[in-house]
C-alpha cells in the first residue's frame, strides 16, 4: 500500500481489508482485462469472468497480498512487487477455476446470491471457460520466469484435484476417516493458500525457514476456514451463505461435524457409507450433528490451526501487516459466510 508506512497504524486502528485495499483495487479489472484480450471466442469472456466480479470475499489474495507485506517489511522493503501482485491475481484465478468446475461437478443452482455459472451456460461450456481461466493464469505464471515458484503454483492444481477426487466416492474404513477428510481439506481449500504465501515469500528471497513459516501459515488458515465453511453449512442461514444449506449431506459428504457427531451417534456411520441416499438421511443426521457436540469440536479444531498460524506470524517483524494476518485468522474463525 503506497499511502501507508510499515509502524504508522496503532493496534486497534488495523483493518485487513483497508490494509490490502489499495493493493486490491484495480485487481479484479485486471483480471478480467487478462481474460478478455486472450481469446477471440466472445462467450469465453462472460463465462470465465462471471464469478470474478468483485463480489466475492476475495480471501485468497487478501491473505496473499498481507503475507507478501508482512514478508517484505520483515526484510525492511515497503512495496509489492509486481510478481508478488500477480500471484496475488492468480491466487484468485485459480480458486475462480475451481469453482467453475465444481458448480458444474456439484450440479449446483446458486452461489453469492446468484444463479450458479453452470445455470446459465452449458456445463461443457462451462468446464472449458474454467480450463480457460486456468490456463491465462499459466501464462501469468510462466511470464515471472520463476522455476521454484511455477512448481509450487502448479502444486496447488494437482492438489485442487486429487482433493476433488478423495470427495468422489472413497469408502474408508472408520479409522481412516479422520485423517482422510483432514487431507481431503487441505487439498482441496489449504494448498492454495499455503502455496501462495509459500510462492510470495520465495519472491521475497527469504531464507528457506521463513519460506516454510509462510506456507505454515497458510495451510493452518486454509483448514481453519475449511472448517468453518463446513461448520456454517450447518449453522448458517441460506440468505446469509448466498447459496443452500445442508448442502455437503445432500452431496453425500461427511465433514467434520458429522464425524465428530459420530462418537455420540454411531448410528451416523451407516448414513456415513450410504453417502445419506436413504430417505430421511439428512434430516437425521443434521439433527443428530446439532443434538452432538460435533459443531463445537469443529470450532475447536478450527480455533486450534487459527492459534498455530498466529503463533508462526509472531516471529515476523512486527508490522500492521503482521498484525493484519494475526486478525485475518480470527475473521475466519468468526465469519458467518
Ligand atoms: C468448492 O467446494 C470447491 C473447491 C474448493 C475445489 C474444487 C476443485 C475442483 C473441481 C478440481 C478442478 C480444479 C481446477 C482448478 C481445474 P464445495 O463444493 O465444498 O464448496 P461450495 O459449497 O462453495 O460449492
Ligand atoms: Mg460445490
Amino acid at each position: 500500500m503506497q499511502t501507508q508506512m510499515p509502524g504508522s497504524l496503532p493496534d486497534y486502528q488495523i483493518d485487513p481489508y483497508r490494509l490490502a485495499e489499495d493493493d486490491l483495487k484495480d485487481m479484479f479489472d485486471d483480471i478480467r482485462l487478462e481474460l478478455i484480450t486472450n481469446t477471440t471466442q466472445e462467450e469465453l469472456q462472460p463465462i470465465s469472468t462471471y464469478y470474478l466480479d468483485g463480489q466475492g470475499k476475495a480471501i485468497r489474495p487478501i491473505l496473499t497480498i498481507l503475507m507478501a507485506r508482512a514478508i517484505n517489511y520483515h526484510k525492511g522493503r515497503n512495496v509489492l512487487s509486481h510478481s508478488q501482485r500477480q500471484i496475488a491475481m492468480i491466487s484468485e484465478m485459480i480458486h475462480s477455476s475451481s469453482l467453475l468446475h465444481d458448480d458444474v461437478i456439484d450440479q449446483s443452482d446458486i452461489r453469492r446470491g446468484k444463479p450458479s455459472v453452470n445455470v446459465v451456460w452449458s456445463q461443457k461450456k462451462v468446464a472449458m471457460a474454467g480450463d480457460y481461466i486456468l490456463a491465462v493464469a499459466c501464462r501469468m505464471l510462466s511470464r515471472l520466469q520463476n522455476d521454484e515458484v511455477t512448481i509450487t503454483i502448479s502444486q496447488i492444481v494437482t492438489d485442487l484435484v486429487q482433493g476433488e477426487f478423495m470427495q468422489l466416492g472413497s469408502k474408508e474404513t472408520e479409522n481412516e476417516r479422520f485423517a482422510h477428510y483432514l487431507t481431503k481439506t487441505y487439498r482441496k481449500t489449504a494448498s492454495l493458500i499455503a502455496n501462495c504465501s509459500k510462492a510470495v515469500a520465495i519472491l521475497a528471497e527469504v531464507d528457506d525457514h521463513m519460506i516454510e513459516m509462510a506456507f505454515q501459515y497458510g495451510r493452518n488458515v486454509g483448514l481453519a476456514f475449511q472448517l468453518v465453511d463446513d461448520l456454517l453449512d450447518f449453522v448458517a442461514s441460506s440468505e446469509a451463505l448466498g447459496k443452500p444449506t445442508a448442502a455437503d449431506l445432500k452431496l453425500g459428504l461427511a465433514t467434520a461435524p458429522v464425524l465428530f457427531a459420530c462418537e455420540r451417534y454411531p448410528e451416523l456411520n451407516a448414513m456415513i457409507m450410504r453417502r445419506f441416499q436413504e430417505h430421511g438421511d439428512v434430516k437425521r443426521a443434521f439433527e443428530l450433528v446439532h443434538k452432538s457436540n460435533g459443531l463445537e469440536q469443529t470450532r475447536f479444531l478450527a480455533k486450534k490451526h487459527c492459534a498455530e498460524a498466529n503463533k508462526i506470524v509472531q516471529s515476523f517483524a512486527k508490522s500492521p501487516y503482521q498484525k493484519a494476518l494475526i486478525i485475518m485468522a480470527d475473521l475466519v474463525i468468526n465469519r458467518m459466510k
